[in-house]
């Protein structure tokens, strides 16, 4: 098989890739190792920024995201009993919007399809060959037959458990890591939403997010060790867990309700640097990863494919480079600040095991100035909808 691009991974990054490449006439073929039904049904993500709506609307793959995504013009921060709300739009002018990442994949998955593009599933095997060449392959395994796909470019959108960043060559690599030693308990819950808007919960016994999912659905998270598993979690257990949590003085409960779906997550920031080598280029969690505090992972993936895809098209269209090689620089503007800003919110909003008294009274402090100042205020109501 040849193609002009192959991507790896059929996640956010590869897929809008995929159909950004196509509007501008270029050929893609995506390898996915899971399953269609898997991938449009793996629960992760949930806000959008106002950039990321716009990408995708552009891109004819806003209309479902338009009518059924839930706008929000504002958050609350949570802490010491009293909620304190940020109003996002009056600070910024701008706001964000809760549509599930698995929707956003299933609405581009059908886009693709619709437009015959090529998307291979349940392929396994994959491996990169001459990617410091030209004309770059990689080679797979897909219902039991070996197939290989030759390329002008290899695009690694195959997440941060990839194939493609340990293919990069280690000469002139830097990678970027901290973790953070807690994670997150994501449910999803069978009940009206608790509130209108996105609440950011600090409490001495770790922190918890109330967000939703559909005017039925609840989506709830509370800090724990990554290393516990969800079964040590009977239902009773997290519902003591968050109330305790997200208790404050103004009556204010969390609604509860059915849990169909637990899951733990580990916090990381990470970056590595370059994001080309040659015909090869990362994007998305294949290159950085951000503690999901700040709501940025998707959005990141997002931007980076349409830099990457401004790229690609000045190449095919101009036989020009100067986009596709400033690549790295340009995207790591804006996953830098990602990064700082997840990181802050992080700290912010985590009990950390190693803090001592006068660290959690300088969070506390922190967490007063964000909600009293309106300059702190609007500094994180522009990181968190993207405004940079
Ligand atoms: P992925 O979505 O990881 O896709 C990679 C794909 O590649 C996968 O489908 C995988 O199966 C496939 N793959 C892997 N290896 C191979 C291989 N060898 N060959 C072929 N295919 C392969 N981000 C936000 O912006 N906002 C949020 O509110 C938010 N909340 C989050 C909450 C949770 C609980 C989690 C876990 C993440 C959250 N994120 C959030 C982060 C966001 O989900 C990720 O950043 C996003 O999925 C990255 O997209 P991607 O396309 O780069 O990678
Ligand atoms: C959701 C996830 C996040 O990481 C976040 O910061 C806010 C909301 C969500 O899944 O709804």
């Amino acid at each position: 098989m040849r193609t002009q691009v192959t991507i790896i991974g059929a996640g956010p990054a590869g897929l809008l890739l995929s159909h950004l490449l196509h509007l501008s006439g270029i050929e893609s073929i995506v390898l996915e190792t899971r399953s269609r039904a898997d991938i449009e049904a793996t629960i992760r993500a949930g806000v959008l920024e106002q950039g990321t709506m716009d990408i995708l609307a552009n891109a004819g793959v806003g209309a479902r995201m338009k009518a059924e995504g839930a706008l929000h013009h504002g958050v609350e921060l949570a802490f010491g009993g009293r909620r304190h709300r940020i109003d996002l739009t009056e600070l910024t002018g701008k706001a964000i919007t809760v549509y599930p990442q698995h929707e956003v994949i299933k609405d581009l998955v059908a886009a693709r399809l619709a437009a015959q593009g090529q998307l291979l599933f349940e392929v396994s095997g994959v491996q990169l060959q001459g990617v410091d060449t030209t004309t770059p392959s990689v080679s797979f395994v897909r219902a039991g037959e070996a197939a290989r796909i030759d390329a002008d470019f290899v695009i690694g959108c195959d997440g941060y458990h990839g194939v493609t960043r340990p293919a990069m060559p280690p000469q002139g690599r830097e990678d970027f890591t901290r973790n953070y030693g807690f994670g997150w308990f994501g449910i999803l819950v069978e009940s009206a939403p608790s509130s209108d808007e996105l609440i950011y919960a600090r409490h001495d016994r770790g922190f918890a997010l109330v967000s939703k999912r559909t005017p039925t659905v609840q989506r709830l998270y509370f800090q724990c060790d990554p290393a516990d598993h969800v079964d040590n979690w009977s239902d009773d257990r997290i519902w003591a867990e968050l109330h305790a949590r997200l208790e404050n003085n103004d009556g204010w409960r969390v609604n509860e309700g059915r849990i169909f779906q637990k899951g733990i997550i580990g916090m990381r920031s990470f970056v590595s640097t370059p994001m080309q080598a040659g015909r090869l280029f990362l994007a998305g969690d294949s290159a950085h990863i951000v503690p999901p505090t700040g709501a940025k992972g998707m959005n990141l993936a997002v931007s980076d494919v349409n830099v990457l895809a401004q790229g690609l098209e000045q190449f095919y269209r101009q036989g020009r480079d100067d986009r596709l090689q400033g690549y790295t620089d340009a995207a790591l503007k804006r996953i830098w600040r990602a990064e700082y800003f997840s990181w802050w919110m992080t700290s912010l909003l985590h009990t950390f095991a190693d803090a001592t008294p006068f660290q959690r009274e300088m969070q506390r402090a922190e967490l007063e100035c964000v909600v009293s100042s309106r300059a702190m205020a609007t500094a994180l109501a522009e990181n968190y909808v993207g405004a940079f």
